[in-house]
């Protein structure tokens, strides 16, 4: 097999949830690019059959909500039935609480963070992971085959830098500060072992599982704090939203068939000082 050749995933089933969000589409088009069948997980109301559309013949999709194990369930029969089986499962759904409305729990210190936005961010993130990884585990098993791509962010790698988010106050309350969410880190922190979890336990069925830890990723966000991130990250910017689907290409692919449980930063040198 060539090297071009052991990127093509010609014909293969992938599932992305989370799949109608900024993200997903980039991974769901580069599938679909190299011969792929992405299939766009996401909520009701998040437009994917135009999404899917969009892309191409190849490309599917279906309402799935990762926070309920009874649509988890039904989102996989409709995959097992259509498809007879299930090649990559994408990780990505996550729970974004409103950034900067006037009831955002951005806007709260640690102590009084919200119980029910923390359980909301471990339903989704991890919990969600966790079952549609049951789920998927049954097919790779049966095939002896699959991969699974998980995926976490710098601030499951290391703490939020809280200074760079200085800029953003409460419009309907200045005196109180941005603070990125615990849930997060913390969700995002154990997307990361996880992974490690279900490599080890997976390698004698023939599946595999990385992790894909992202920088963060530009998207008209607050000048201010797009001036804080670019300061604090070597390559000065933020990533390009479509920076990281080659990335997700090579995992899901033959050319990444010796790795498994990594976890694969790319955040534009971050970390590396
Ligand atoms: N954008 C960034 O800067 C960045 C940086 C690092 C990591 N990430 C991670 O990448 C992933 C994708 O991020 P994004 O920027 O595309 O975010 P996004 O908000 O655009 O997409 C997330 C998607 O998850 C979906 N979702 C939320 N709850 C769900 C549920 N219960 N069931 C199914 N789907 C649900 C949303 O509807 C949305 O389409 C996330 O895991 C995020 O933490 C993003």
């Amino acid at each position: 097999m060539s090297i071009i050749e052991k990127f093509r995933l010609d014909n293969k089933v992938v599932l992305i949830t989370g799949g109608g969000g900024l993200l997903g589409k980039s991974y769901a088009q580069a599938i679909h690019e190299v011969g792929g069948i992405p299939i766009i997980a996401d909520l009701a109301n998040t437009n994917i059959a135009q999404t899917a559309k969009i892309i191409g013949p190849q490309a599917d999709s279906m309402e799935m909500d990762v926070s309920d194990k009874q649509s988890i369930k039904v989102g996989f029969e409709y995959v097992a039935t259509k498809y007879g089986r299930l090649d990559g499962l994408i990780n990505n759904a996550a729970y974004n609480a409103p950034a900067t409305s006037k009831n955002s729990p951005n806007f709260v210190e640690f102590e009084d963070f919200p119980y029910e936005v923390w359980q909301r961010s471990l339903d989704v993130d991890l919990s969600g992971a966790f079952l549609c990884a049951q789920e998927a585990s049954v097919l790779f098993k049966r095939q002896k085959s699959g991969v699974a791509v998980n995926i976490s962010s710098t601030y499951g790698n290391v703490a939020p830098d809280q200074r760079i988010y200085r800029t953003l106050t409460n419009e309907n309350n200045p005196s109180q500060r941005f603070v990125k969410p615990v849930s997060y880190s913390t969700t995002k922190g154990a997307m990361i072992n996880f992974t490690k979890y279900l490599a080890v336990y997976w390698a004698p069925f023939g599946a595999r599982a990385n992790c894909l830890t992202l920088g963060g990723v530009f998207d008209n966000q607050d000048s201010g704090f797009v001036e804080q991130y670019k300061e604090r990250t070597p390559l000065n910017r933020m990533a390009h939203k479509d920076e990281y689907a080659a990335t997700m290409v090579y995992l899901l692919s033959e050319a990444s068939s010796y790795m498994t449980g990594s976890n694969l930063v790319i955040d534009g040198g971050w970390t590396a000082w």
